[in-house]
């Protein structure tokens, strides 16, 4: 078992850092953090990190847990992956593994095609330093990257031939590795495999921790198609949801509030070195819901900052409805001269791109100067075309205030009334349903139950005094609380560490809820050892009272059956529960 292990990597992390690497957190109490939840699309955050407890749970998509089953879910990895991965990132040595025992084969996959990125990479960075990469090392410098910026990106060479498959062979790479990496190909028509990258220039692609999971390789010369070849996908390589040097731009971004989006490899490397590093590009696609929303849990702004071609210019079009429908504040920066941002970055230098930067338009106007171009704003027609183009992006923007604004960019750079804009702003929008707020499924505890629930999670002390009692006082009661508390005097005896998780795991899906409802509700000062008894002793008092009200009734049923005997049986109960409950009465 892993388990040690777990717990020891478990107390030496937090689960408010690590998730805070992928969404943005805010404070939203003492000990709890809220942001908008990575596993559902949404507007308004539903996604809470609770500090102390160290768990995660998200009120609008269901999904919980501890930090394990965060980078589980998130990246898709095993729990010894996600267990490695913390482990590493905080340096902490990781036990000899047992063979066989942990990883499962699809674990044992992914973990090859790591490796053969990590020697490709090593491979590629050599041989640009090499005599066979004399001339990619040429074609670099020529287009302005100094050896800093070369290893900072890690950008390498391939060469010719079948090197690294060579070289991967020797290292005991299979068929299955080799052409599962996507870095070897397979032909058709003969027997044996080939390099796929082959006399190009190499860019990594890294996961979010940094791990090489692809390649970019640009052509050296014109003559050579494509001009970009990419990894293709694999077992650790998700096109639509990687984002070129999203890793090294994560720190920036934070900082800043922002992303730049760029179209390319070079771009990127052109606009970071540039001093401005909160930038990232997708590889060779389209910008996917998927890239967008990952940016969107990390920045409120993005600035998009394609060439300045037609093709670039509707693929910001296209852009920018993906980054509207995730409540993105858009900017839109299109570089003078019709060049995209590794030119201009190169012929201008930083001071002029980060100028530029600073007066990137916000996208209504922006839109509106397409729909200008694109337009004949003279005529009715050509308004109503223009008007028709301008309404989608507009009908995305949740907010009245801004619509009004944006409408009035809009008026203003069209040269038209701002009131009928608005009006028929107004128009498309009424039939907009307000998005529902997270449900609030109110939990049935009562006040002692809730008190008692919140002081078992804090201390040993209380459980070791109050749990068993309470557990059995609910349970004879049953009430709300009772399998909860049932669960945690479980949990309590196993001998386990004694965990959020360890409840949870021990409770039906009803309850699982109404806990997660209760830790997450509101957040509270500790209560004191002392408010506990008084609340056991209230859920006590209440069993006793109900049990003396029942005892009465059945008095009574039994002296009208003159059954002498259990009437004698419940006379001695009532006087007992009198004297518990301080309502000593003269005997009848
Ligand atoms: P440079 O010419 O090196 O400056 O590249 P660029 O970024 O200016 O090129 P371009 O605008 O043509 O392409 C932008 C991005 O689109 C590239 O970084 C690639 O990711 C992708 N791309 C360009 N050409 C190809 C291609 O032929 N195949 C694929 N798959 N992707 C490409
Ligand atoms: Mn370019």
């Amino acid at each position: 078992m892993a388990s040690d292990f777990a717990q020891q990597v478990k107390g030496s992390v937090d689960i408010v850092r690590v998730i805070g690497d992928y969404v943005r957190l805010k404070k939203a109490g003492p000990e709890r953090f809220a942001g908008l939840c990575p596993f559902h699309s949404e507007k308004s955050p539903s996604f809470s990190v609770h500090a102390r407890l160290q768990i995660f749970k998200c009120f609008g998509c269901g999904k919980g847990g501890d930090v394990f089953s965060f980078l589980m879910e998130y990246s898709g990895l095993s729990f010894v992956e996600a267990l490695h991965q913390l482990a590493e990132q905080h340096g902490i040595p990781i036990p000899k593994r047992r063979e066989g025992a942990e990883a499962d084969a699809d674990a044992k996959h992914r973990e090859a095609l790591y490796r053969a990125h990590e020697l490709a990479q090593q491979f590629f960075e050599r041989q640009l330093f090499e005599a066979a990469g004399e001339e990619a090392l040429a074609y670099l410098r020529r287009r302005g990257l100094g050896d800093a910026t070369i290893r900072a990106f890690g950008i390498g060479h391939a060469p010719a031939g079948n090197r690294l498959l060579s070289l991967l062979e020797r290292q005991g790479f299979g068929e299955e590795a080799l052409v599962g990496s996507g870095l070897v190909g397979k032909p058709e028509d003969r027997p044996g495999y080939y390099d796929r990258f082959r006399d190009r220039v190499t860019f990594p692609i890294a996961n979010q921790t940094g791990k090489i999971i692809g390649f970019g390789a640009r052509a050296l010369r014109d003559e050579q198609q494509p001009k970009y070849l990419n990894s293709p996908e694999t077992a650790i390589y998700k096109k639509s949801a990687v984002l070129y040097n999203l890793h090294r731009a994560r720190e920036p971004m934070h900082q800043k509030n922002r992303v730049i989006l760029a179209e390319g490899y070079m771009d990127v490397i052109g606009v970071a070195g540039a001093g401005v590093g909160e930038v990232v590009a997708s590889c060779g696609t389209a910008l996917t819901q998927q890239q967008v929303r990952t940016l969107r849990r990390l920045v409120d702004t993005v600035v998009v900052n394609f060439d300045s071609d037609s093709a670039g210019q509707s693929a910001v079009e296209k852009s920018l409805q993906l980054l509207l429908e995730e409540n993105f504040h858009v900017k839109v920066l299109e570089l003078p001269g019709g060049l995209d941002p590794d030119e201009y970055c190169r012929q201008h230098g930083a001071d002029a791109y980060r100028r530029q930067l600073d007066h990137a338009r916000n996208f209504s106007v922006w839109l509106a100067d397409r729909a200008r171009t694109k337009f004949d704003l003279s005529t009715a027609e050509g308004r109503v075309d223009a008007f028709e183009f301008l309404k989608p992006s507009i009908h995305l923007l949740p907010d009245k205030i801004q619509r009004a604004a944006v409408a009035n960019d809009i008026a203003e750079r069209l040269g038209v009334n701002p009131g009928l804009i608005l009006e028929e702003f107004r128009r498309s929008s009424a039939d907009r349903g307000r998005r529902a707020a997270p449900p609030s499924i109110k939990h049935p505890l009562g006040h002692s139950e809730r008190l008692l629930l919140e002081l078992f999670l804090d201390s040993p002390e209380a459980r070791a005094e109050m749990l068993p009692q309470t557990a059995e006082a609910t349970r004879a009661q049953q009430s709300a609380g009772a399998a909860i508390f049932q669960a945690m005097l479980a949990a309590q005896e196993s001998g386990e560490p004694f965990e959020f998780s360890a409840i949870e795991g021990r409770l039906q899906p009803r309850d699982r809820e109404i806990l997660s409802q209760i830790v997450f509700d509101r957040d509270r000062q500790p209560f004191a050892i002392e408010q506990g008894r008084s609340a056991l002793a209230a859920i006590e008092r209440q069993g006793w009272e109900r049990e003396y009200r029942a005892v009465r009734r059945e008095i009574v049923e039994a002296e009208r059956n003159s059954d002498r005997r259990e009437s004698l049986r419940l006379l001695q109960r009532k006087v007992e529960l009198e004297r518990r409950l301080g309502v000593l009465r003269p005997q009848a």
